[in-house]
């Protein structure tokens, strides 16, 4: 219950409380939380428009909802200032209603899109905001604050929130609270999509990534100032519950622990600011490969080129354009124990970037474009200091599969390849195409002791077979080690 609350009651009321609570032998917190869980019981309608409703009014118990994984674990929540403040209040519901304590702490901007007094209703907790208040250093103080939890979650975690974190500033509660935790970490940043696409916010992100914070979005689309879209929507409340139930899910899972990396879709080469090279990858194999590994518990980061298919569940999704970008984003996620590279890399790109559109020169056709070979992400980790435990490569052949695919392995010190045939007449799916674009593959995977024939399934089940074969092999290792 928040004591702020407590502290807010006329006297009368604290006087009646308290003997209440002494004749109860309970805490004033504790019994004016079983009151209001008594009344929630009576009560009819749960807080529908939770900003409109009075908060002491407001059912302090949500309906429980059971099995979710994180039930029993508490969350300091940061709410940062950004109009997607306001989806925090569902946040808070949704996380309570799962039997999840959340402990909210309020930037001094939160407050200017949301009150103290409805988040605290909701929470049924005090509501932090001040470095420097005595009374909370006293009680609770911020060190404590950051170690009482089993994970923080800052949301929106807006620019400013995310480059003071990734440079260790701490001149306010909430950014303190993150410098001294030793817990998780999840942000979920909500931002104009220029202000996120900002070299200096990616830069952050990269920072933040290394210091092994996990993100969830932002997420493509319409934003709440009109006329503005893009990739810059915090992730919707429910996404993030479950994120945090992955993050805190303590059931054994066979990749519990593990880190992966996959790589997915194609990459888009710029040749001036309007025209890129590309192929026809959909990243279906690969978002379902990174999905098939977080199921089993890994904790995966996907690092994915442009693709018209959503982010995988469950999976940290790091946006590329092109492979240069890629391979350093493959390498800031470093180390793992498993990298599965499914992306089709296009192999060159234009050697000199225009940076005005190239003109069609008066009917002479098509001007010279003069190409180099990108950097090969696979090969490069297969050579890495820090190379990951497991190598998978992918062989997109269509021609001399078995025989390509052995060179590959070799070439590029990977320890399995899953080679696949896609030419278009493969006789895989029903469309024309075969397996690039479509919803089936039939691959063969290599490694040192030969190769395995699997018939042809859905890619999801390829993802799902390759990722409990990846389980038993690491099994196998640490059994042998
Ligand atoms: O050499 P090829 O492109 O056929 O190799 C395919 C495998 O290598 C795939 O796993 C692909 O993701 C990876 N690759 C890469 N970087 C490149 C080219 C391919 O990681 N530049």
């Amino acid at each position: 219950m928040a004591s702020i609350t407590i502290r807010n009651l006329d006297e009368s009321a604290k006087q009646a409380l308290r003997r209440r609570a002494a004749g109860n032998g309970r805490s004033m917190e504790e019994e004016a939380r079983l009151l209001l869980a008594g009344l929630a019981e009576l009560d009819v309608p749960p807080a529908a428009a939770a900003e409109s409703v009075q908060p002491e009014r407001v059912s302090t118990a949500p309906p429980a909802i059971a099995g979710f994984p994180a039930a029993g674990k508490r969350v300091l929540l940061i709410l940062g200032g950004g109009i997607a403040a306001y989806k925090c209040l569902d946040l808070i519901r949704r996380l309570r209603e799962r039997g999840v304590a959340v402990r909210p702490v309020m930037t001094a901007a939160a407050g200017e899109f949301i009150t103290p007094l409805s988040v605290g209703a909701l929470a049924a907790d005090r509501v932090f905001t001040d470095l420097f208040d005595r009374e909370d250093e006293q009680d609770v103080g911020h060190i404590r604050l950051a170690r009482d939890c089993d994970m923080i979650v800052v949301a929106p975690a807006t620019a400013d929130l995310m480059a003071k974190m990734a440079n260790g500033l701490a001149n306010d509660l909430a950014s303190a609270v993150l410098l001294a935790t030793r817990r998780p970490v999840l942000v979920a940043p909500a931002m104009n999509p220029a202000m996120w696409a900002h070299r200096a916010t990616q830069r952050n992100v990269e920072t933040l990534r290394r210091d092994g914070i996990h993100f969830i979005g932002p997420m493509e689309g319409e934003m709440a100032e009109s006329r503005e879209a893009g990739r810059g929507r915090m992730a919707e409340p429910l996404e993030i519950v479950e994120r945090i139930g992955e993050l805190l899910d303590t059931r054994p899972k066979p990749l519990r622990g593990r880190r992966a990396i996959v790589t997915s879709g194609p990459t888009h080469e710029p040749i001036d600011p309007v025209r890129y090279i590309a192929n026809r990858s959909s990243g279906k194999q690969g978002h379902a490969i990174a999905a098939a590994l977080a199921d089993l518990g890994a904790e995966v980061i996907l690092v994915s080129g442009p693709v018209a298919i959503p982010d995988p569940r469950g999976c940290e999704t790091v946006h590329v354009e092109s492979a240069r970008e890629m391979q350093r984003m493959v390498e800031a996620a470093l180390p793992a124990d498993i990298a599965v590279m499914v992306a089709a890399v296009a192999d060159w790109r234009s050697k000199a970037e225009a940076t005005e559109k190239m003109k069609k020169e008066g009917g002479k056709g098509p001007s010279h474009l003069e190409l180099t070979e990108n950097p090969d992400i696979l090969k490069g980790l297969g050579h890495h200091v820090r190379r990951p435990g497991l190598l998978i490569g992918f062989a997109a052949e269509t021609e001399k599969i078995v025989e390509h695919a052995r060179a590959k392995l070799d070439r590029k010190k990977a320890d399995w390849i899953v080679a696949n045939d896609v030419s278009p007449d493969s006789g895989i799916g029903e469309k024309a195409g075969g397996v690039m674009g479509g919803d089936r593959n039939r691959v063969r995977i290599l490694s040192r002791d030969g190769v395995e024939e699997w018939p042809e399934m859905g890619k999801r089940e390829v993802a799902r077979r390759l990722a409990a074969r990846i389980a038993e092999t690491l099994a196998r290792q640490a059994a042998k080690a």
